[in-house]
């Protein structure tokens, strides 16, 4: 029921075709790539659905679908039904999480809005953006909120407040919402750790809230990344999804609840301290996007959408993506102009493309312990400055990348003994050290404007072309300014802005996004960088599983996925060059192991895997990602199809050994199913070693169709545990 009558909303509207029926103005359907997001706007605007393309609307079926849709009026905490809107309230009777929380000192904490104007732009079959204006004359509030609806089927939100009262308003939260259906009976999203990020957790969703809160100032290894609500049946090929992202790279929430008087939402938006956000007259506080992704079948059709619309942005890295050679895992802090000269020698024979030159190069940055903040080359380390590195890579026709981490300092460093005051910290007290060290306060113009600087002068005065951007603690008592006011939100805006500003300073340099491994994986720190460092764990295993859900949001090649040596840093655990090579060969490769102590057959099986990325890279980094729902297990199996249905090229990894033998069917989805393809191994992924081939395992392989290949598939080669082998469909003419 509208809470407020239609002539109230109409002022200022501008609609075109598809917008629904009768009453006019009343509802607006967008709708894309399969998916349609009906509003009803007579008010603030509410969903009516968010799910599978309903079709043409337009005719007199509307008034049936909205009379259809509304429930029987009963159990209601207030007389009358009640229908959240997209920012949610109390005024609307809802019971809930309220959209806007805030007040002006205990005053206007619960909003009504009054539409002023709608503006709805259009793209037919493309989907089409909602503007929508309104106010609330008692508590001095005007709002801007944007709901739009992608040409890939991509929900997108945001809402701008601005206060008009005399007095401060304190905004508490702006969180927008998006509903899910009854039979979204369970949720998946992400926990995490330091080298183990993107662990899935699953829970039934009940009555009442999951909250999943965020308060590191950063994105987080635990970060929910995707809260996804599905059918009891929900995997990867089947079941529906509602997915939700809130892209925001600071302190953030996300929520599903649901009560006996509503099937369920799901929302969030940026978590704000008290005090974080207090408007004065005029101010204005705009959320962060939070997006919406429908799957029809499954978390792959989920993911499609988000990897479809990342794809579509203009500055998407479009060149090939180079295979990187990366010096952490090969010599941490053991910088050396011999020993690095030879590592790239030796990344050179065997393909690398760029050469990146990790922490240790500058100030007394001999370990972890001091120097960050110091961005001048090392003296000591590299008396000719850095030219000679940059010079010598660049010579093996490679590009020249450089660590950094701007926005930390060790406070036993020339910058924090110079600037103290430049840190975020409370009046009476430093933070907490972690990794000793400190968060600098770059919503201080002067710490900012440093920061710049430098940056800026390091990009002019050498032959950069990549720069790892890392960010390795928490903010814990993030006090900005001398009263040490909650400091997080600034922070963010200005990581944002410094990014913004290097970005069109130096259009050419890619940016990586790193944060002790994949801290920091967001859709808006991807607006302005090229690469994820995913996991600073580059265990195989581990990386089978923290790849395939990093891959929930983001396409393979904004991945960064390295090639370690035979025993990984970080686990301990030993594994083959095929299981390593062929897990990293779905990502942006790279290869992080001291290669000088590779010998020749090493370099050789290297060098081949090089080459086969070289080939398919272009197949892995437009393609869709499939994971198909195994049927065994141990045997899992993951690949990426041509969007023409033309090629094919898919990973199958025994994660463990399998409790059948031989081994079941290996079923390849994702294929066009009328069209017929030549099935067979991938060199250099078609060795079986400890293991059995199938009869079909060889060049000639079998001849079959997409549907025969994901109903019956084929026999899976016998794999040992800890196995991988890559098998290729083409598509015949
Ligand atoms: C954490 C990163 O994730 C690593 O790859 C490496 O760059 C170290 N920091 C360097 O300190």
């Amino acid at each position: 029921m509208p809470q407020r009558p239609d002539d109230e909303t109409t002022t200022r509207t501008s609609q075109h075709e598809g917008t629904g029926g009768a009453p006019p103005g009343r509802t607006v359907h967008l709708r894309a790539a399969g998916v349609s997001l009906l509003l009803d706007v007579a008010a603030m605007p509410r969903v009516v659905h968010w799910g599978a393309d309903l079709g043409d609307l337009d005719g007199p079926g509307l008034d049936d679908l909205l009379l259809g849709a509304r429930p029987a009026d009963m159990g209601f905490p207030v007389d009358g039904e009640v229908v959240p809107g997209v920012l949610p309230a109390q005024a609307e009777g809802w019971l809930g999480t309220p959209g806007l929380q805030g007040s002006r000192d205990g005053r206007a904490w619960s909003p009504a809005f009054v539409v002023d104007g709608r503006e709805l732009t259009h793209g037919g079959a493309e989907g089409g953006t909602l503007v929508v204006t309104a106010h609330e004359a008692a508590a001095g509030l005007e709002l801007r909120l944007v709901v739009e609806l992608t040409p890939q089927g991509l929900v997108r939100q945001r809402a701008t407040l601005t206060s008009t009262g005399d007095d401060v308003y304190e905004v508490g939260a702006l969180q927008l919402t998006l509903p899910v259906p009854e039979r979204a009976t369970g949720l998946l999203d992400f926990g995490g750790r330091w080298a183990r990020e993107r662990s899935p957790q699953r829970t039934a969703f009940t009555h009442g809230s999951r909250v999943r809160e965020n308060r590191r100032g950063r994105t987080g290894h635990d970060s929910p990344y995707v809260l996804v609500a599905g059918t009891d049946d929900l995997a990867h090929r089947r079941g529906e999804a509602w997915g939700w992202h809130v892209a925001w790279s600071g302190n953030h929430r996300s929520f599903a609840e649901r009560h006996h008087y509503h099937p369920g939402l799901l929302g969030g938006g940026e978590l704000l301290e008290r005090g974080e956000v207090r408007l004065r007259a005029g101010e204005s506080y705009t959320s962060p996007w939070v997006y919406g992704a429908y799957g029809e079948q499954g978390l792959d059709s989920m993911a499609d959408r988000f990897h479809a619309w990342l794809r579509a942005r203009p500055h998407h890295p479009r060149r090939p993506r180079p295979v990187t050679l990366n010096t952490w895992e090969a010599v941490y802090f053991a910088h050396d102009l011999g020993r690095l000269t030879e590592l790239a020698d030796t990344a050179a024979a065997v393909g690398a493309e760029r050469f990146v030159l990790d922490d240790g190069w500058f100030g007394s940055r001999r370990d972890d312990s001091s120097g960050l903040g110091d961005w001048y080359v090392s003296q000591d380390v590299w008396p000719d400055g850095l030219q000679p590195l940059i010079a010598h890579v660049t010579g093996l026709g490679l590009e020249f990348g450089l660590w950094v981490e701007p926005e930390m300092v060790n406070p036993d460093s020339d910058l924090a003994r110079a600037h103290p005051e430049w840190l975020l910290q409370l009046p009476d007290r430093l933070p907490r050290p972690a990794r000793h060290q400190q968060v600098l306060d770059l919503a201080r113009p002067e710490a900012f404007g440093h920061i710049l600087a430098r940056l800026d002068a390091l990009l002019t005065e050498h032959d950069i072309a990549y720069l790892k951007w890392d960010h390795n603690r928490d903010l814990v008592d993030a006090g900005h300014g001398p009263d040490g006011v909650p400091g997080v939100h600034g922070q963010t805006q200005a990581v944002y802005r410094l990014l913004d500003e290097l970005r069109s300073r130096h259009p050419g340099v890619e940016i990586e996004s790193c944060s002790s491994g994949g801290a920091r994986v967001d859709l808006e720190i991807l607006q302005r960088t090229d690469r994820v460092w995913t996991s600073d764990c580059i265990d195989a295993l581990e990386r089978h599983t923290i790849q395939t859900w990093t891959n929930l949001l983001i396409p393979l090649e904004l991945m960064g996925a390295h090639i370690g040596s035979g025993t990984s840093h970080s686990t301990g655990r030993g594994a083959t060059l095929g299981l390593r090579a062929g897990t990293a060969l779905f990502g942006h490769l790279g290869i992080e192991w001291d290669l000088r102590e590779a010998d020749d057959a090493q370099r050789a099986e290297l060098a081949a895997w090089v080459a086969l990325y070289k080939d398919v890279r272009a197949l892995l980094h437009s393609g869709a990602s499939v994971h198909a729902d195994p049927d065994d297990p141990a045997l899992q199996v993951h690949g990426v199809v041509a969007h023409d249905g033309s090629d094919a090229l898919y990973a199958v990894t025994a994660i463990a050994s399998s409790e059948q033998l031989p081994a079941g069917a290996l079923r390849l989805p994702g294929l066009d199913p009328d069209a017929t393809y030549h099935v067979r191994p991938q060199a250099p992924g078609d060795v079986v070693t400890h293991g059995r081939a199938a009869p079909w395992w060889n060049p000639t392989g079998v001849h079959l169709t997409g549907r025969v290949l994901d109903r019956l598939g084929v026999r899976s080669p016998q794999l040992s545990p800890e196995r991988l082998v890559l098998v290729r469909a083409t598509r015949v003419a």
